[in-house]
């Protein structure tokens, strides 16, 4: 493979900062910046044991594509053979290892072998010296089945050796700030937060492991785990990357990065490949009366089962260690390219079949997410991007994927009915026109149908029943909302709305019509007028779900409004009567893009759209259209949103740019690295009258 990384120190003043690139909700790709090269999130640290190194660190680097690993500084501590090397020549060279090396503190050991005879600020100082990238702390591990007052004990033990240890650290070695308190949930959000505040001489912890999981994971009790992800992510600082201390099951990925898990580090690879067992993303399998591997594999390649179950051990374990960390490695790739690719939570889905602790802990999540009654549930709802082209291929799962939650929260809350019918009359308590037939796009395939119905019922809001939930028609080429691809018998056993439901849209359940194909011929100056309303009100619904404007400002706004038109007839400019171009309807994924005139215009009305205000020294930047980093942010209004527009403004209110946020306001005001808002046109000085 011979993978090669830069493995050069990172700026000084960028060391232990941590920045996202690419997100899929609270799943994220992230980079963390150290002395020996940016580590790349999410990513799994294999353990290496100084004393047997199953697999040579330098060929995981060359051969496998680690990029970081982590060993054990209480072992080589205690070895005396390794630690003067180590103190002599550093970590780096002991291992023969050029990228980033991090290192346990020895309280695993103290969990699995009783005390050991290390000091707190020792073993960092050690860690220090040999000079590793990111080191641990001693923290006390947690196990489930102590007492609420012994886990209390851990977590405040470990909160009260933090500040010693983050000062004798110094300013280059980076530190592990552990997560304890067991199985209760309270324990650990508070946990979080402690340890997240806790700021040394020379900076805060870089990363918070969650501890005291192994004997939780030994047990498969992944709801568990998946209760202990939600407790911590509610009050951990979102700037810092989070690890699950000793988890590095591939069937366990996509599960913990959905919910914002950046690293994993595990000696499974090797353990299991001791015991004759191979790792999968669905579970594990032993080699014992395997005829075919259950995966392709480069290292099993031209070898078949009975040849390697002939092996001599150590011959064996090398190749099926070999291939339990290529298949890690792969499994880690498929989860970057889903969180990439928006699609993380469909790999959820999938994986969570692999067993029924794994299933019970996904179902547990799909409820919390429908109900949305909480902190952690609501920020993966509303940090999914809401609008992405392509489609959705629909289980019976599907409707728990965060982002067409986001989607539906959008309509619930922002779509409100057109102010006036097609006749320009004020629409009193309007009916529902329900389109229960027909396909996306339904433009072609119901609009000459409902242009019929309406010009019998002009007070008629034509509403689309789809597996995910109402779709407004006005809001018909909404993807993926306008993409679900589900079997026939799933759309013809959609039922009705309820009446609380229709309520919610503001609409009138005693009048509803369901859509019919009657051929019937419509004069055409009035097929016109009913289709030019329609249009009209699919700009005016774009605007309240996309821009937060109300309908009746927007139609104000865009009183006598012209457009130009793609080659198959739609709207891709608007213009407002005096000819200025203020947005432009997405063809390919059925959003909105302000133009500057049009943020001006929505500035200038007091819009609701949300705002964030820019330190002084970026406005040149941003006027010029340069994207919105962090770092520079003065404020941000709560309702910001990843892939939703915002306005971007200086401390007096004044307009400096507009664009689309890559975030939510809480990330907005933590992270110190990457970028925030990426600007989609500044306004020059001049420009502004
Ligand atoms: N390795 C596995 N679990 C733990 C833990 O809770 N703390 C530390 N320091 N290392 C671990």
């Amino acid at each position: 493979m011979g993978a090669r990384f830069d493995t050069s120190p990172c700026r000084p003043q960028d060391l232990g900062k941590f920045e996202v690139t690419t997100r899929d909700g609270a799943a994220r790709l992230g980079r963390l910046f150290t002395n020996h090269g940016i580590l790349e999130t999410p990513m799994l640290l294999p353990v290496v044991n100084p004393n047997i190194r199953t697999i040579e660190p330098r060929e995981m680097l060359e051969d496998f594509g680690v990029q970081a690993l982590i060993t054990n500084s209480y072992v080589i501590w205690k070895h005396e053979k390794l630690r003067l090397p180590a103190l002599e020549q550093g970590v780096h060279q002991l291992l023969d290892f050029p990228g980033i090396i991090v290192t346990d503190s020895g309280t695993f050991q103290s969990y699995v072998y009783g005390d050991i005879d290390v000091g707190v600020k020792e073993i960092v100082a050690f860690q220090r010296d040999i000079g590793v990238d990111i080191g641990t702390m001693l923290d006390v591990f947690g196990r489930p089945d102590q007492s609420i007052d012994e886990l209390k004990d851990a977590v405040l033990e470990t909160v009260q050796r933090a500040p010693e240890s983050l000062d004798e650290a110094g300013p280059d070695l980076l530190l592990n700030g552990p997560i304890q308190g067991g199985l209760h949930d309270f324990l650990r959000s508070e946990s979080a937060e402690k340890m997240g505040s806790v700021s040394g001489k020379f900076r805060g912890f870089t990363v918070h492991p969650i501890g005291g999981i192994v004997p939780i994971m030994e047990r498969h009790r992944y709801l568990d785990l998946v209760k202990i992800i939600l407790a911590v992510k509610e009050t951990i600082p979102v700037n810092r990357p989070i690890h699950l201390f000793g988890c590095g099951h591939p069937m366990l990925f996509p599960m913990s990065i959905a919910l914002g898990v950046d690293l994993f580090d595990s000696a499974a690879y090797a353990l299991f490949a001791r015991d004759g067992r191979l790792l999968t993303p669905h579970g594990t399998v032993r080699i014992g009366n395997l005829k075919e591997w259950p995966f392709p594999s480069r290292i099993l390649n031209g070898v078949t089962p009975s040849e390697v179950r002939e092996m001599e051990e150590k011959q064996r374990t090398d190749l099926l260690a070999r291939y339990n960390l290529e298949i890690t490695q792969a499994e880690l790739a498929r989860c970057r390219e889903a969180v990439r690719s928006g699609k993380i939570w469909s790999l959820v889905e999938q994986r969570s079949h692999s067993s029924p602790e794994l299933r019970e802990a996904y179902l547990f999540l799909k409820d919390k997410l429908i109900l949305n009654e909480d902190i952690t549930s609501s920020e993966i709802i509303r940090s999914s991007f809401p609008v992405r082209s392509g489609s959705e291929r629909w289980t019976s799962d599907s409707g728990a994927r965060p982002h067409l939650l986001h989607a539906n929260a959008l309509i619930c809350e922002r779509w409100t009915p057109p102010l006036t019918n097609w006749k320009g009359e004020t629409m009193q308590n309007p009916g529902v026109l329900l389109i229960m037939s027909g396909r996306s796009p339904w433009r072609d395939s119901v609009k000459s149908d409902i242009i019929r119905a309406l010009s019998h019922n002009p007070n008629l809001i034509p509403l689309i029943q789809t597996p995910n939930g109402l779709l407004p028609f006005d809001l018909e080429d909404w993807a993926p909302l306008c993409h679900i691809q589900a079997f026939d018998s799933i759309w013809s056993s959609l039922t009705l709305p309820s009446d609380d439901k229709l309520r919610e849209f503001g609409l009138d359940p005693t009048n509803i019509s369901i859509l019919e194909s009657t051929g019937e011929a419509i004069e055409k100056e009035l097929r016109n007028q009913i289709f030019n309303w329609l249009e009209k009100s699919q700009i005016s619904a774009k605007c309240s779900v996309f821009l937060n404007a109300s309908r009746e400002s927007t139609e104000k706004w865009l009183e006598d409004m012209t457009v130009d038109r793609s080659s198959t007839g739609r709207i891709r400019n608007v213009f407002t009567a005096d000819g200025r171009h203020v947005l432009s309807p997405r063809l390919h994924d059925g959003g909105i893009s302000l133009t500057n005139e049009g943020a001006k215009d929505l500035h200038s009305f007091g819009a609701r759209l949300p705002k964030l205000v820019l330190q002084e020294d970026a406005i040149p930047f941003v006027r010029d259209g340069r994207n919105v980093i962090h770092g520079f942010i003065e404020e941000v209004d709560a309702h910001i949103a990843p892939g939703l527009a915002c306005l971007i403004v200086n401390s007096n209110g004044e307009l400096v740019a507009h664009g689309v946020s890559k975030c939510t306001s809480n990330e907005i005001m933590s992270f110190s690295k990457g970028i925030a808002v990426r600007t989609r046109g500044g306004i020059k000085i001049q420009d502004i009258e």
